[in-house]
């Protein structure tokens, strides 16, 4: 469904701007609003920055954006440098600023980013914005679950903290290369921790404290930690999680399995924060190491951390990132999507246990000198108002936070915001699903009194940093729209064939050529890699998620088009729910599939074979999803069990999920041709269950 009229007109006008010479790459259609025309949609679906935003932004227009991210395709590596500069390397890379092959076709994939420069990540954070003067400026303000328990520390002292833990790992023999797992709450030992390896080159591999011990352990077996860094017990909202209890769980699991390498060090003693005594083996020991730690030079291309996302299929992906490129490309898209400045006080609501909490919770902001909170608890505790009483407290400036929690606040009820300030607030920013327009205009009308721009920021555990995301400031926004490509990002959309699609369509979004930010690989397992993300549309990194483009040119992303489901912006994979709930006794088969949610976005919905002569119960079903928590976590929990005596299968034996997403929204006269299953009756069956 493209309309390549428009298209042909529209490039003929792009070709004829003084600008935009032709040949000059697919550059984002953004002359109509710099030609002030009116854009395609709804004048009501437009919503412009005021005067005041746009006077003061740091990209005020789309003219300048145009310029730049013109450079930035044309010149990367010389749009990429003279960023680079701007940080601290030990020697500067060769002459060869990025080497890829993006295209499977010519071989393996792989991409480098100033390989053979000498840095550290850690440092850039930390002793460049102390030496240059802003030691002591705060760098993180920490509000604990429970209210007025607080506490923050300067550049200065941070690095001081940093220093100590960096010691004691090294002083236990941790080494540049090895891994370390850390299992921690949103104190600040967390980032603490994650700069501490950053500081000696060891790799972090952060896993969310929701996990399960069975999940954790999962990950403690594929990277084999020398150590994993824990504490002893969190309190979210008012549930206390022993979390120390949890890491005995799954090393002992580990160890079963062969893996013993991984050696316990509860580092820390958190005070109040400790609500239930359990042996330590080293407790309170790092605060007796030195402040002061030499730092470890890596290559630009050395690895920095490794994150496990969920895939399609099988085992949870080691997401691997390295060091120069995606230091560069957090600051980059930080500065630039949130039109930061060094008054600004910022907020992103997100766990370090995801890829928000590495790029926007540490990494980026802290190469800015900025001044980050962290917030340890759930975002309604005690009530619906807190986000917003922690905002008036820090006097946020900067708030970034996902979609979910903007539906879930919104069905508060206003009042809850309205009786803060908020008058601190000047850009939002939305990530981790597509933002719903209705959420976004309650965000943008109630949260942010209409003043500030939201940056809808879409990217992915594996890009590292934002790829399509609006420059508030730069250009009208479309409530919905993720709206234009970051500098050196090139979208396209193919069709299933895997052709490119040009101007107003929909299809899926892959990126041609490689960006700074990239990951290198997954761990452990190139050709995965190559499989998943390079095979599919050969030439290109296919995101798993289906987009659209309108006529003038704004990407909207419409969900993951494989069998991920994005819970709560959570990616969760229906075959890693399948195998949880097959793993019960009294299930024989599991097929998993998302459903839309009022609030979570997505829900997770599963249709379950018992084995013969298991009757249906309510008992069993609860313990269904207890076995799925316990595997995976209390957030994979499926909201629904639907019970199939069968399930729709083609001849072959593929599961037609199509057919079962459609039972599951109740669509039930969209269910489409259901000839070619082996036993069409069992779609009766189906629906005759639906609400049982
Ligand atoms: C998937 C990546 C990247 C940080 C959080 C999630 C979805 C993410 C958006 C957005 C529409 C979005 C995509 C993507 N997604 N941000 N602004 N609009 N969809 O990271 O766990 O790697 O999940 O989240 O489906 O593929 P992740």
């Amino acid at each position: 469904n493209c309309s390549l009229n428009t298209t042909t007109n529209h490039l003929r006008h792009v070709e004829s701007m003084a600008v935009l010479p032709s040949g000059a790459g697919k550059i984002p259609r953004l002359n109509a609003v710099i030609l002030g025309e009116a854009l395609a949609s709804e004048e009501d679906d437009l919503v412009f920055p005021s005067d005041d935003f746009a006077r003061q932004a740091l990209l005020p227009s789309a003219q300048k954006y145009l310029e730049m991210y013109k450079r930035s395709v044309e010149d990367p590596a010389g749009f990429w440098s003279d960023i680079a500069s701007q940080f601290l390397w030990k020697s500067k890379w060769g002459d060869t600023v990025c080497s890829e092959n993006f295209d499977i076709r010519n071989g393996n994939v792989y991409v480098q980013w100033f390989k053979g420069g000498i840095t550290n990540i850690c440092y850039n954070c930390l002793d460049r914005n102390v030496d240059s003067g802003n030691g002591d400026k705060i760098a993180f303000h920490w509000e604990g679950n429970e209210r007025g328990f607080h506490d923050s520390l300067t550049y200065t002292q941070l690095l001081s903290q940093v220093c100590q833990v960096a010691n004691y790992l090294r002083d236990i023999g941790v080494k540049k290369g090895d891994a370390v797992v850390i299992y921690l709450p949103m104190l600040m030992e967390l980032p603490i921790a994650m700069l501490a390896c950053a500081r000696i080159g060891a790799v972090h591999s952060v896993v969310f404290a929701g996990f399960s011990a069975d999940s954790l352990a999962q990950r403690i077996m594929d990277c084999k930690p020398k150590v994993v860094l824990t504490c002893n017990a969190v309190k979210r909202g008012s549930k206390v999680i022993h979390l120390k209890d949890i890491v005995d769980a799954a090393l002992s699991e580990s160890a079963k399995n062969g893996i013993s390498s991984a050696v316990l060090h509860i580092a820390y003693s958190f005070g109040i924060l400790t609500y239930k005594k359990t042996p330590l083996v080293s407790k309170d020991v790092v605060p007796t190491y030195s402040t002061i730690c030499e730092v470890e030079w890596v290559d630009a291309e050395d690895p920095l951390f490794l994150l496990y996302t969920s895939g399609s299929t099988g085992k949870p992906k080691g997401v691997l990132h390295t060091t120069g490129g995606y230091m560069v490309y957090t600051a980059t898209t930080f500065k630039y999507a949130f039109d930061y400045k060094p008054s600004d006080i910022y907020w992103c609501t997100a766990d370090c246990g995801w890829i928000t909490g590495h790029s926007y919770v540490t990494y980026g902001p802290l190469l800015n000198g900025a001044t980050v909170v962290i917030y340890e608890g759930a975002p309604n505790y005690p009530d619906p108002g807190r986000c917003w009483d922690i905002v008036d407290k820090f006097k946020v400036t900067i708030f970034y936070t996902a979609p979910t929690l903007v539906r879930s606040l919104m069905r508060d009820g206003d009042a809850y915001v309205t009786r803060y300030s908020r008058k601190s607030l000047r850009v939002l920013g939305s990530v981790g699903e597509p933002i719903n327009p209705s959420a976004w205009r309650w965000f943008f009308n109630v949260v942010g009194d209409s003043r500030c721009p939201i940056s809808d920021t879409w990217w992915q555990t594996e890009t590292g940093g934002f790829m399509i995301a609006p420059l508030p400031g730069a250009w009208p926004q479309k409530p919905g729209s993720a709206t234009f490509p970051f500098f050196g990002v090139q979208p396209v959309i193919v069709d299933e064939k895997g052709v490119e699609i040009e101007g107003e369509c929909s299809g899926y979004l892959c990126v041609k050529s490689s960006w700074p930010g990239t990951f290198r690989t997954l761990y452990g397992d190139h050709e995965r890699y190559e499989t998943t993300y390079f095979k599919p549309f050969p030439g290109y990194y296919f995101s798993g998620d289906g987009c659209s483009r309108d006529k003038d040119g704004y990407y909207w992303l419409t969900g993951r088009v494989d069998d991920v489901i994005n819970v709560s912006g959570h990616r969760i994979g229906t075959a890693e729910v399948e195998s949880a709930l097959v793993s019960h006794p009294q299930c024989a088969e599991a097929a998993v599939v998302g459903v839309e949610h009022e609030v979570k976005g997505q829900g997770i919905y599963a249709f379950v074979t018992l084995v013969d002569g298991i009757p249906y119960s309510e008992e069993l079903r609860r313990n269904l999803i207890t076995t799925v928590r316990n595997q995976i976590g209390p957030f994979a929990a499926p909201d629904r069990i639907h019970w199939a005596p069968g399930l729709p299968k083609t001849r072959s034996g593929k599961i037609m999920r199509r057919i079962l997403r459609k039972i599951a929204s109740r669509q039930l006269d969209e269910l489409g041709d259901t000839s070619t299953l082996a036993d069409p009756g069992v779609v009766d069956q189906l629906i005759a269950l639906a609400d049982c």
